[in-house]
This record gives C-alpha cells, structure tokens and sequence, in this order.
C-alpha cells in the first residue's frame, strides 16, 4: 500500500482500517508509530510480528483525552500526574497501572500500561475519529532506528502497510517515559520532555527520578542494550582513532561545527553536520535521518561525537549509547 498524504479523507480512511483490526503507520511529534487498536488481540499480535518485536516488550498506548486514560489505567501519585499530564498533548510517556480489561499483549502480560497524548495534529485527529485506544510502538523493524518520516517507514515495510503521511516529525526522538508505578516517579527513557524540565513541573532534584541501577530499569523491557542501531557499525569519536579504524571508508557525524573539524573532515569519505551551533533539538530532529543517510552508502563505519549529558542531550546519549553496542 502506498505513502497516503494526510487529509480529512485519509485520516478517516486509516481509522477505518485501525477500528477493523487492521495495523497502519502514522506520524507523531516524535516518530512514526505502528498502530493498533487495543481491544483488538490480532491487530496487536501483527504489530509485533511485522516489527520483529519481542512478546516480552510492551506497547505504548496512545489516546486523545485524559478520559480515554481512566479507561485502561489507574492513577497513581496524583499530584504528580496532574503535574505531568501538563505535558500533554505532547511527547511524553508515562507507565501507570492497567486496567484488567486490557488485554495482556500490548502491555507483554505485565501489570502496567504506557500511555500518550501526542500532540502531532494527525495523530490526534486520528485518535478523536477511531475514538479507540491506540498502540503503537515506533514504526520501524525491532532494534533498528525509529522513522522520522513517512519514507523511512516504508523502507523497513515496503509496500506492506497503509503509512499516513505528516511529514517529518517535530521531535526525531522517542517520547521521553516515566514510570508512576514505585514510591516516586523513575525516567525509564529520556527525551525531549527533558530531566530538567520534569525537575521544575515536580519540583523535586533531578537526583530523585533519575534511574540510579539497573534493577531499577528491569521493569522496562525495551529499554535492553543495543538499540536504535543502523546496520553499519557506530563509534563515539572519543573511542577510535584512525589506526582502529580506516576513515577514508567511513562516515563522521558532527554534533557541531568548529574549528578542529576542518582539518579532519577531508580525512573522511563523507561528513554531516547536524548543527552548526550545536542546538540540541535542531540535533535531536535530524539525528536519525543523517544515520539512516550514512547507513546506506556501504561505509565501513559511521563515528559520531559524544552528546554532553545536559538537556536534549541527555537523550542523544542514551540513544547513542545502545546504537554504539558492538
Ligand atoms: O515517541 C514514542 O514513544 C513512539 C511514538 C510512536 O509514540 N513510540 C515508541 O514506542 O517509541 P516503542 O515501542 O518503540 O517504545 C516503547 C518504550 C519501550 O522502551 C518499552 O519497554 C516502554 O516504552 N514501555 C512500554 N510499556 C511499558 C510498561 N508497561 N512498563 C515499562 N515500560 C514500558
Ligand atoms: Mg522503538
């Protein structure tokens, strides 16, 4: 099936196709989602074949109101609920308890369910028109990078799937996840929605959310080693040196521009600047669309530089670090 433009036609098609069970792609702030209704256990069950996906990793679940949310999940912490769901519509997640009525796939049998608003206008005039809870893991084959437009969802799917098209989206990066689920709230994943920003809506010291082990993340199942990876292998640009590795067959992605990359640019088959003042969401909104470019020129590796742990950039770290896994 074809890239589709989205309109008040197309939209009311592909909700059409969600309410009869049927899997299609579409665009959110952040990436392209793969969706599915929730009250429907093949739609669901072909989101996880067509993906890839392990059983054992959870979807999120994307709704219009906060209404449509006290239907699947119980809410905790309900201060910082409130404080949070100012948030939305927008690209944060947050893990609540489910429902039973939830049926145990989109949620892989565990106790909790992730929701959304998305603030991407499509997306939720989808959600107002089907007017059933979504689910939809980014639409991309498991492990591989997230789709950032409607092209690159048609490159892992071809002409399988109906893929509404909003263009590229807003954010380039997953929505930012926060369990509500322990005695205080935990960043599962970070994102655009960032620590500091989470910090000031709760007034509590990043310190406090911050995952601080390992066990503390054995609840997110998705959030395993590598991870948003293109095929050709990734470095940091602090772990290889031109002995280890041969630039002239490789790529070099540059977080920013400066003065010492003019010399070394010319070292490298092919180079890309993200952002020439380093602004962190110009990086975030770009960032997988230069790997999937760099991923299919047949290079022998992509080197990237290390994002600084601040801001957007705590989240480009924590993509890059699982992209990086050898
Ligand atoms: O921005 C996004 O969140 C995109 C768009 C399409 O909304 N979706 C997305 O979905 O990134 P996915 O499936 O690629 O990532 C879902 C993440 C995984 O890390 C998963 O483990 C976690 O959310 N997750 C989902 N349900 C969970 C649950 N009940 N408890 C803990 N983590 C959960
Ligand atoms: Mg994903």
């Amino acid at each position: 099936m074809p890239i589709v433009p989205s309109s008040s036609e197309s939209v009311s098609h592909a909700a059409k196709l969600l309410s009869e069970g049927e899997v299609i792609a579409f665009p959110t702030e952040t990436v392209y989602g793969l969706g599915g209704a929730i009250n429907n256990s093949s739609a669901i069950e072909k989101i996880f074949s067509l993906k890839g996906r392990p059983s054992h990793n959870p979807l999120i679940v994307h709704v219009h109101s906060l209404g449509q949310i006290q239907d699947i999940a119980e809410i905790p912490h309900t201060k910082a609920f409130h404080q949070l769901s100012e948030f939305w519509p927008g690209p944060l997640t947050l893990v609540l308890p489910a429902k039973h009525s939830v049926i145990a796939s989109v949620r892989a049998g565990l106790p909790t369910i992730a929701v959304r608003i998305p603030s991407h206008p499509v997306a939720l005039s989808l959600l107002e028109e089907v007017d059933i809870p979504i689910a939809a893991p980014s639409a991309n084959k498991s492990d591989r990078l997230s789709p950032t437009n409607a092209s690159h969802v048609a490159e892992d799917f071809g002409d399988k799937l109906y893929i509404l098209d909003g263009g590229a989206c807003d954010c380039g990066i997953e929505s930012t996840v926060i369990s509500l689920i322990g005695p205080k709230p935990l960043i599962l994943r970070p994102g655009v929605i960032t620590a500091e920003m989470i910090s000031k809506a709760l007034s509590i010291p990043i310190s406090e959310f911050e995952v601080q082990s390992a066990s503390e993340l054995k609840h997110s199942p998705g959030t395993g080693n590598k991870h948003y990876a293109p095929k050709t292998p990734l470095y940091f640009s602090d772990e290889v040196s031109s002995e280890e590795i041969d630039f002239s067959k490789s790529g070099r992605i540059y977080l920013s521009s400066g003065k010492s990359i003019e010399k070394e640019k010319s070292q490298f088959q092919v180079t890309k600047i993200l952002s020439n003042k380093g602004d962190q969401a110009i990086i975030a909104h770009d960032l997988y669309t230069a790997l999937r470019e760099m991923d299919s020129l047949n290079l022998r590796s992509i080197v990237i530089d290390r994002p600084k742990p601040v801001g957007i950039g705590r989240a480009l770290l924590d993509r890059l670090l699982r992209a990086t896994q050898k």
